[in-house]
């Protein structure tokens, strides 16, 4: 299974973003994971379709937008507009969310649901036509730094169940993404649950070496891919 390790820049240096990309992306980025807060749906604030933008023409890999908005429809056209690759939002936190998953496709990014710790996988059932990407959220959104809830990894092993049924009768696949918590020391048994899409904030911007992390990380889901075979 390919997998990708998406650096989130929330713990990014916000004063440098343009180098910290840059770098970044240099030292293995395979997605560069953008949080985005809007003090109503998570209490905290950080950056919107303006700084999307002013990145893109440093970011060679997708973007991969999460969206902790409420409402969320009218941000969808802005983020794609501004060069988003991938948007994903909370259902909780869109009045309609197939609508919303084909606004999505319509401006041409790959769609997802993130899923808090509380929030029930059922909310996939019904639009697995319509998700690219399932990601879940092993802390409880609205800051970096937070630790990982071991929950997620029974979740993880019940997403994975889901994907690879309806992979095997569609012949489609859907990317099942981590968020929170993600380190070098937890990363294998993450990806042995059946993640293969690896958001990690503060684990990699908080390190000094960038490519000696995301080559640990690296190393680590290649054990647990080797000991699953
Ligand atoms: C939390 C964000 C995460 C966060 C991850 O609400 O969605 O993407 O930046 O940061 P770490 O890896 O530090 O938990
Ligand atoms: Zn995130």
């Amino acid at each position: 299974m390919d997998s990708r390790i998406a650096p989130s820049i929330l713990s990014a240096d916000f004063a440098r973003l343009g180098e910290e990309v840059r770098n970044v992306v240099a030292a293995g980025a395979d997605w560069i994971h953008f949080d985005v807060m809007d003090n109503h749906y998570v209490p905290n604030l950080t950056i919107g379709p303006l700084v999307c933008e002013a990145i893109r023409p440093h970011v060679p890999v997708p973007i991969d937008v999460h969206l902790m908005v409420e409402p969320v429809d009218a941000l969808v056209p802005m983020f794609a507009k501004a060069g988003a690759n991938v948007i994903t939002f909370h259902p909780e936190a869109s009045r309609h969310v197939d609508r919303t998953l084909a606004l999505i496709r319509d401006q041409g990014c790959k769609a997802g649901l993130v899923f808090n710790p509380a929030t029930p996988l059922a909310y996939m059932d019904h639009v697995m036509d319509k998700l690219d990407l399932v990601l879940l959220m092993s802390v409880n959104p609205g800051f970096g730094g937070q630790a990982f809830i071991p929950e997620a990894l029974a979740k993880l092993a019940q997403a994975r169940t889901r994907i690879d049924a309806y992979q095997r009768t569609s012949g489609r696949p859907i990317l099942l993404e981590i968020d929170g918590g993600v380190k070098v020391d937890n990363i294998r048994s993450i990806a042995a649950a059946g993640a293969d899409t690896f958001v990690a904030g503060s684990a990699i911007f908080g390190a000094k070496d960038y490519k000696a992390t995301i080559d640990a990380m690296r190393r680590e889901i290649a054990a647990a891919q080797r000991a699953g075979t």
